[in-house]
């Protein structure tokens, strides 16, 4: 049973023109710029035409395929803008923004998201936030925020796009979770409809398109120069783009765009249904938009966020043993919260079996023990730019030996959560008794060199 991504679930939400290939036609489909199929680089023939359509479908001014998945859109507009310059990043940014930092150099102004305590989870930007970093910050070229994030909860998107636009400042989107999103009434607004000047989705996530494809639009404002961010992507994607993704993008634009608000229809009503028998089940706490707080914030229904620290176990631990005991696989756990993505492949039988397993998993596995989980610092202390600290002289030192020390590399608990700290970043006593508690948990760490965290890279001084 898989409640994860890609989408499509190995075929079932799979767009019927791509289903029906079989293995020597789809090998087929995997060619090169011969005549007549158009080059990504310089798209003036299929290509160039699918762009278009996607750009209609999604309300932008201008669409790209990206067959290096929305790690390179993020990529690309960090290129395009960031330069030498300051972008507004919120904190609970992606690690393929984190790195986009280190590639263009850009300095980056963090934004602290505000928390649902309940879920240990963060719960967006408020405009009031971008406002205030952009009126203390001069010379900030972009803003880049991520919405809907993992765990679906969709931010004030039309108050960010408002302060930014008051300041003359584009406002990029990490859409990565949001390809399906225009496509029915019940889900958070889309960063298109909503007046950002550029957004990144993983279509192939929730849109039904192969893994690696995704798409980059561009709204129809004047901030964004969309030449820049042409060269950007022209700079970083292969100059062999995969066909067999390029066709599977196109052909999920095209399912979307004339069944997706019925296919959506079946995948939101089977997603609340799901919700409430959850609800149901003695120690579980299942995400709604009543613990959202705050204006302009909404959830993507699709995405089932349910915090078991009520049975005394992680979400590790209930995700571990959902997979080794019931066969099912979720999109991920973290520390409070199992997180199973509905897409338009999910069936009602796969719901049913996480229903049962967790009503299984709540009667026999429930611990008295409670969990001391560690909290991410919100002070930051930047002593250097991440690129200058990713290419600055660095060695690996104990963790005991890292306190006041410039860290050299990110420390994020995978999934993508807050990163504990970054590149350039002082390793303030807050952070290192964080990280050691990360350590001594033993939880699953991105962007480290050592990952157990009993060492880590800082910058020689
Ligand atoms: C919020 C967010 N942004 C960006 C990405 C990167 O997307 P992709 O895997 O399509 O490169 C992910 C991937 O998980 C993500 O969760």
């Amino acid at each position: 049973m898989n409640l994860h991504v890609p989408g499509h679930r190995q075929g079932r939400g799979l767009p019927a023109e791509l289903l029906s290939l079989g293995g020597q036609a789809l090998f087929e489909l995997d060619l090169t710029e011969i005549p007549g199929l158009d080059d990504l680089h310089n798209p003036r023939g299929a290509i160039a035409s699918a762009q278009a359509l996607a750009a209609r479908a999604y309300g932008a001014a201008r669409s790209f395929f990206l067959v290096n998945g929305t790690t390179v859109g993020i990529h690309a507009l960090l290129t395009a803008v960031g330069g030498r310059g300051k972008v507004v990043v919120s904190r609970n940014a992606h690690r393929s923004a984190l790195s986009g930092l280190v590639l263009s150099g850009a300095d980056p102004v963090y934004v602290m998201p505000e928390k649902i305590n309940e879920f240990g989870i963060a719960s967006g930007i408020s405009p009031e936030k971008i406002r205030r970093a952009l009126e203390v910050n001069p010379g900030v070229e972009a803003v880049l925020t991520v919405r809907p994030d993992y765990y679906g909860v969709a931010d004030d998107l039309a108050g960010q796009v408002r302060v930014s636009h008051f300041m003359d400042k584009p406002l990029l989107v990490d859409e990565a979770h949001g390809a399906h999103l225009r496509f029915h009434p019940d889900l958070p607004e889309d960063a298109m409809a909503a007046g950002a000047d550029a957004c990144v989705q993983s279509t192939h996530k929730l849109g039904g398109s192969l893994t690696q494809s995704s798409l980059l639009h561009l709204g129809a404002g004047h901030l964004l120069a969309a030449e820049a961010v042409a060269g950007a992507l022209d700079l970083l994607q292969t100059t062999s783009p995969s066909y067999l993704l390029m066709a599977s993008l196109d052909l999920a634009r095209r399912q979307l765009a004339l069944s997706g608000e019925g296919l959506l229809e079946r995948t939101v009503s089977l997603a609340n249904k799901t919700r409430e028998c959850l609800a149901r089940i003695g120690g579980l706490k299942v995400l709604t938009e009543d613990y959202l707080e705050g204006d302009g914030l909404g959830l993507d229904p699709t995405k089932l966020v349910v915090s078991v620290s009520g049975l005394g176990l992680t979400g590790y631990q209930v995700g571990s043993l959902l997979f080794r005991r019931y066969n099912i696989y979720i999109e991920m756990a973290d520390t409070t919260n199992i997180v199973a993505f509905l897409s338009i492949g999910t069936t009602p039988e796969d719901c049913d079996a996480l229903v049962n397993a967790l009503g299984d998993i709540a009667s026999r596995d429930k611990q008295t023990s409670s969990i001391r989980y560690p909290e991410v610092p919100a002070r930051i202390v930047k002593r250097m730019k991440p690129r200058d600290a990713w290419f600055a002289p660095a060695r690996r030192v104990s963790l005991a030996d890292a306190r006041g020390r410039v860290c050299a590399e990110t420390v994020a608990v995978y999934p993508p959560g807050i990163p504990v700290v970054c590149p350039g970043e002082e390793i303030i006593p807050e952070v290192h008794d964080c990280l050691e508690i990360i350590s001594n948990m033993g939880l699953p760490c991105q962007g480290v060199s050592d990952h157990t965290l009993r060492s880590i890279k800082v910058v020689m001084e």
